[in-house]
């Protein structure tokens, strides 16, 4: 398949990447099908598309038409099945865990014509793992945007073991078409290039914090103001999900060793739901003045 083939894509999974990924297909003038396991979710991810877009034309980064124009491109869908009928490409941004993602490609072998390119958000499972629950393994890659993809220029594009050229060559394409700057990752590691630098720096800054060394606050300060990075390293946790992180720094700890133990800091907070952002609490307090950073 030709760039130029590609008409419909769905992405699966309406949460934080999936909903900011179909915005983003829609703005590039894709017909998305954003589908997630229930109403209640698959609602929820088209409201937040709806609430960006208008953020967006709020500050004249795009004209009301043209955000009304990229939501009226959006159909949410419960139903695998009628999701995927006419995809030519899934953008797959489910949870990140290896059994539901595996569970998920198996039921989308079935119902995903065979044209159909399989592409992960995964922020650092093996692709070749998670490729070979299918019968098209050749025709499966990762796409790892950033969050939030609306505003995050890069894409990861990374190859499995049995990815074909054609389809680096059609995916980085695609992100291109969507105004992305795609950098190929030619080795399927844990974490690709950006979360086996990012995760461990927002692991470090918990560790630091539960060694008592200095405050969330104090190690935000020096990230953003002192290094320089556009967010502190609690807030971009929080802005992330610490539930993601979390979980790509277990997968690194298994396979590349004890320097990526996670602090048990983030354990906690995980164990009790506040997530960041999405939940309204995490290193921060979303309800109570939210992310404060002493310059
Ligand atoms: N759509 C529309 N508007 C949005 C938005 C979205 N999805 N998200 C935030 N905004 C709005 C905010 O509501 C705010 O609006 P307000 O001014 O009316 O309150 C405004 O954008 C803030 O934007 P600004 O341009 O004023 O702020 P910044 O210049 O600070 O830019 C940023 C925001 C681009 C997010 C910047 O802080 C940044 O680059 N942060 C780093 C993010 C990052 O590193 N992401 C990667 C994380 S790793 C990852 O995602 C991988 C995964 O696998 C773990």
């Amino acid at each position: 398949m030709e760039l130029d083939d590609v008409n419909s894509i769905t992405v699966l999974g309406a949460g934080n990447m999936g909903h900011g990924i179909a915005e983003v297909a829609a703005l590039a003038g894709y017909d998305v099908v954003l589908r997630d396991i229930n109403e209640e979710f698959v609602q929820n991810g088209y409201d937040q598309i709806e609430w960006s877009l208008g953020k967006l034309a709020e500050k004249d980064q795009m004209t009301e038409e043209e955000a009304d124009a990229a939501l009226e491109r959006v159909t949410p869908i419960v139903d695998l099945g009628e999701a995927v009928a006419d995809a030519d490409v899934v953008v797959e941004a489910v949870p990140e865990k290896m059994e539901i993602k595996k569970e998920v490609y198996g039921e989308l072998e079935e119902k995903a014509p065979d044209h159909t390119v399989f592409a992960t958000n995964t922020s650092s499972l093996s692709i070749t793992d998670l490729s070979e629950v299918t019968e098209r393994p050749e025709q499966f890659c990762g796409m790892h945007f950033f969050n939030p993809p609306v505003r995050m220029p890069l894409v990861e594009v990374i190859s499995g073991a049995h990815t074909a050229d054609e389809t680096m060559d059609l995916v980085e394409g695609l992100a291109e078409s969507m105004g992305k700057t795609p950098v190929r990752v030619r080795k399927d590691s844990p974490g690709f290039i950006v979360n086996r630098i990012l995760v461990p720096l927002m692991n470090e800054a918990a560790w630091i914090v539960h060694d008592d060394a200095a405050t969330v606050e104090e190690v935000d300060s020096t990230t953003k103001f002192d290094i320089g990075l556009p967010m502190g390293s609690f807030e971009l946790a929080d802005q992330v999900g610490i539930d993601v992180g979390f979980h790509v720094l277990e997968y690194m700890h298994e396979v590349l060793g004890d320097a990526y133990e996670p602090c048990p800091l983030l354990a906690e907070k995980v164990e009790n739901e506040n997530l960041g952002k999405k939940t309204g609490k995490g290193f921060y307090d979303y309800d109570n003045g939210g992310v404060d950073i002493p310059t």
